[in-house]
């Protein structure tokens, strides 16, 4: 058969058949560890370009994998889930020798899982753990659960409720707060809003807290894909079901930077932050140029900053290793279970900012520079 018309027709059933009459010639089940970097290509999957977050994480892996000699296939899959699958399928069927995968829908990919582990290609769960599949075999990401506690947190010290050292603060309930999670297909979501949750329920039980909508459960607060559109018309319907009798929101829990964008405009939209009618507190993640603008100006008060150049190093680490036939280094083998296994992970740290910590955090490290700050936009 020859390799365009394999090519052509794609698909996971191919690369398991062409795995079995080749004997594995589609991935790397041939290889020895001594090819040299040029032989070898690494196929890297990202979710969408709508996000400065995977544009960086993207362009990150890549030049780090290019630095070292090897060949890169990078995609977007504009989150759509048969766009990914086929661009999975792809690399197989051309020949990836490792993949990066940072899904769209955690369980979406388990096929083309099955087709890369029968051509013994080594997958690495890129941010987003891959659930339902034995076929992931390394992990790559922050500590998510302390992300989650790090939003709470930082709702709670916006609010004047906690101090930064985490002492008491003088703010005294009770305080209208909003919840918001991200999309339930991201094995993230729950760890996000489980650490969010567990630092906000003391606060919520003795009434210092109030959730005037009553939505608190993942189910009520989730924002599909993550958008900030949708974001925003949930928090258009909160403000006009639950705050139509002129009380006011003092505090926002928001998962992303792109869905603290949205509430802050439907906020905007409807007064807020306007002579007396001041923004509610609106936390965030991933130090997205925009949003640190928004925070640099008072607008949004907090992100989670997971810098996205250490997360692609532990990929390009675990890309390498498996390249050289070794086992990656964990550092945590027990929190991933992805309902099949539990996945051998390597957790990076994640820091809070708030507007005093732009400079320190994200400036003198490099991340984004002053001028970015001011403008609100990343300089390509
Ligand atoms: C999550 C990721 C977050 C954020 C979100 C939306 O999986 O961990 O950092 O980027 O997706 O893109």
């Amino acid at each position: 058969m020859g390799r365009k018309f394999l090519v052509a027709l794609g698909g996971a059933a191919l690369a398991l058949s062409l795995a079995a009459c080749s004997g594995g010639g589609a991935g790397s089940g041939e290889k020895s560890g001594d090819e040299k970097p040029s032989d070898l290509t690494i196929g890297v999957s990202m979710p969408t370009q709508t996000s400065e977050r995977w544009i960086a994480d993207g362009n990150a892996v890549k030049s780090k994998l290019e630095a070292k000699g090897y060949k890169v296939d990078l995609q977007y899959a504009g989150d759509d889930i048969p766009t990914q699958s086929q661009q999975v399928d792809q690399m197989i069927t051309q020949g990836a020798d490792v993949l990066i995968l940072a899904a769209i829908d955690g369980t979406a990919l388990s096929s083309q899982l099955q087709a890369a582990a029968a051509a013994k290609i080594p997958v690495i769960s890129y941010d987003r753990l891959i659930r339902g599949s034995k076929d992931v075999d390394f992990y790559v990401s922050f500590d998510n659960y302390k992300v989650g506690v790090a939003q709470g947190t930082a709702l709670l010290v916006g609010l004047g409720l906690l101090n930064k050292d985490g002492s008491k603060g003088t703010a005294k309930g009770p305080l209208n707060v909003e919840l918001f999670a991200g999309s339930l297909d991201d094995n993230n979501t729950q760890f996000f809003f489980g650490g969010a949750m567990d630092t906000l329920k003391p606060f919520i039980d003795d009434g210092t807290l109030v959730v005037k909508s009553k939505q608190t459960t993942p189910e009520q607060v989730a924002t599909l894909r993550w958008q900030q559109e949708t974001a925003q018309k949930r928090m258009e319907n909160l403000l006009t079901s639950a705050y139509n009798d002129g009380s006011k929101v003092d505090g926002v829990l928001s998962p992303y930077d792109g869905i603290s964008r949205g509430i802050i405009t439907a906020l905007q939209n409807a007064g807020y932050g306007k002579g007396a009618k001041k923004l509610p507190v609106v936390t965030g993640q991933d130090a997205e140029i925009a949003s640190i603008k928004l925070i640099n100006d008072g607008v949004q008060s907090s992100t989670v900053f997971k810098d996205t150049r250490l997360l692609a190093e532990q990929a390009v680490n675990a890309a390498e290793a498996f390249l050289q036939k070794k086992q990656p280094q964990a550092n945590d083998t027990k929190t991933y279970n992805n309902g099949v296994k539990v996945v051998p992970a390597y957790l990076l740290p994640i820091a809070t900012v708030y507007k005093d910590d732009i400079k320190a955090t994200l400036i003198d490290s490099g991340y984004w520079t002053a001028e970015e700050v001011a403008a609100g936009q990343a300089k390509k």
